[in-house]
């Protein structure tokens, strides 16, 4: 029988750690731990592997380890399940570490929205559906069925270029913001892109709206990202004019329109690295990325601030803990699998086509 995680409550960091350490030594090759930029220091450690969405999805899908352990949130586990083999295991450390922009959008929603544009054009003759990669993969199985795809913070311009490469519209999920700052790059005007609510009757628009819009931006956000104000820049100019401003694309408009760079996590982490010395740089991403930054980068003299004045953080990504963590390897070590996450057979192979998709086209 698994071992229950109530006694590793108590347990503290230290003997954690150490815990950690021999579990994995045991565990070998059998056992892969990825993990997120945005995971907490006491965890990030123990991986094996670490990286934006992009780049973890590409390692889970060459990983060749039995077990996969995302440290990370939800959909990231259901990814790596989607791309690895049938005998490869994903796990995720704790089931509560979910993405609370990730549950903005769900296959209901999404069909009744797809339903509704079909009132006024054939969607599938007209719209390419995208969504995030940062959904239930069931979402992504809609965008395999429908011709649609995934994408990430680091490659959706290209995943919009393709999309209107074969349809006229796409239908974005569900984050508005990455959608509107890169359909803006790639020069779509604002003025074409409407926000679809879908808690309204057809996303809250006429017919003459939905037939005239060119991207239709689906009523999301993370809730971690959209505390970084315009104003937050503004303070910084004025302190620091010879700042630099890096911001991801979860940012709203404004904050990305006065950053001098919008990426990912792992463009984010590399434009400081590439930075000269000296440099002073205000990160418009999640708090335990920024810290790590702001220690790693001191030696060289480059100063990283964070760019809101309260606190940001991922609290679902944080509920992965050391505890957690020695948890699920000291199980693996026992020979019992906790917290398995599997994507249904039919569901995953849709959601592997959008993914695949977006692999080929990234
Ligand atoms: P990245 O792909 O840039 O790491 O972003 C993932 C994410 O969830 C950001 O909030
Ligand atoms: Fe989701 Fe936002 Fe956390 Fe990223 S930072 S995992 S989008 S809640």
């Amino acid at each position: 029988m698994a071992i229950a995680f109530d006694s590793y409550r108590s347990l503290d960091d230290a003997a954690c750690q150490a815990r950690i350490l021999e579990a994995k030594s045991e565990l070998g090759k059998n056992a892969v731990i990825l993990g997120h930029h945005y995971q907490r220091e006491d965890v990030y450690r123990h991986a094996d592997l670490t990286g934006d969405s992009l780049k973890l999805s590409r390692l889970a899908a060459q990983s060749e380890a039995k077990y996969i352990v995302f440290c990370g949130v939800h959909f990231m586990a259901e990814v790596a399940d989607v791309l690895t083999g049938p005998e490869q295991v994903s796990i995720l450390p704790d089931l509560s570490a979910g993405c609370s922009m990730a549950d903005m959008a769900n296959l209901a929603k999404v069909e009744r929205a797809w339903h509704e544009l079909s009132t006024v054009f054939d969607p599938d003759e007209v719209v390419t559906p995208v969504t995030y990669i940062n959904s239930a993969a069931d979402l992504k199985a809609f965008c395999g069925e429908h011709g649609g795809i995934v994408c990430t913070s680091s490659n959706a311009g290209k995943i919009l270029d393709w999309s209107f490469s074969r349809r006229e519209k796409v239908l974005f999920f569900p984050d508005q913001h990455l959608g509107r700052w890169s359909a803006h790059k790639m020069g779509v005007p604002l003025d074409d892109m409407l926000v679809w609510d879908y808690d309204q009757p057809m996303g809250g628009h006429s017919i003459e709206a939905i037939k005239a819009a060119k991207m239709i931006l689906w009523k999301g956000h993370c809730s971690v990202h959209q505390m970084f104000q315009p104003q937050h820049v503004e303070r910084f100019r004025s302190q620091h004019p010879d700042g630099i401003v890096i911001s991801h694309p979860e940012c709203n408009f404004d904050v990305c329109r006065l950053s001098d760079y919008v990426g990912s996590t792992e463009t984010i982490i590399k434009t400081i690295h590439d930075a000269p010395e000296g440099t002073h740089w205000l990160v418009g991403t999640e708090l335990n990325l920024v810290e790590r930054l702001a220690n790693e980068f001191a030696s060289q003299g480059k100063t990283v601030q964070f760019m809101s004045p309260t606190v940001c953080m991922c609290s679902t990504m944080a509920r992965i803990d050391p505890q957690h963590l020695a948890w699920t390897l000291e199980n693996l070590v026992a020979g019992h699998v906790v917290n398995r996450i599997t994507v249904p057979q039919d569901e995953a192979e849709l959601a592997r086509l959008a993914l695949s998709r977006m692999l080929e086209v990234s």
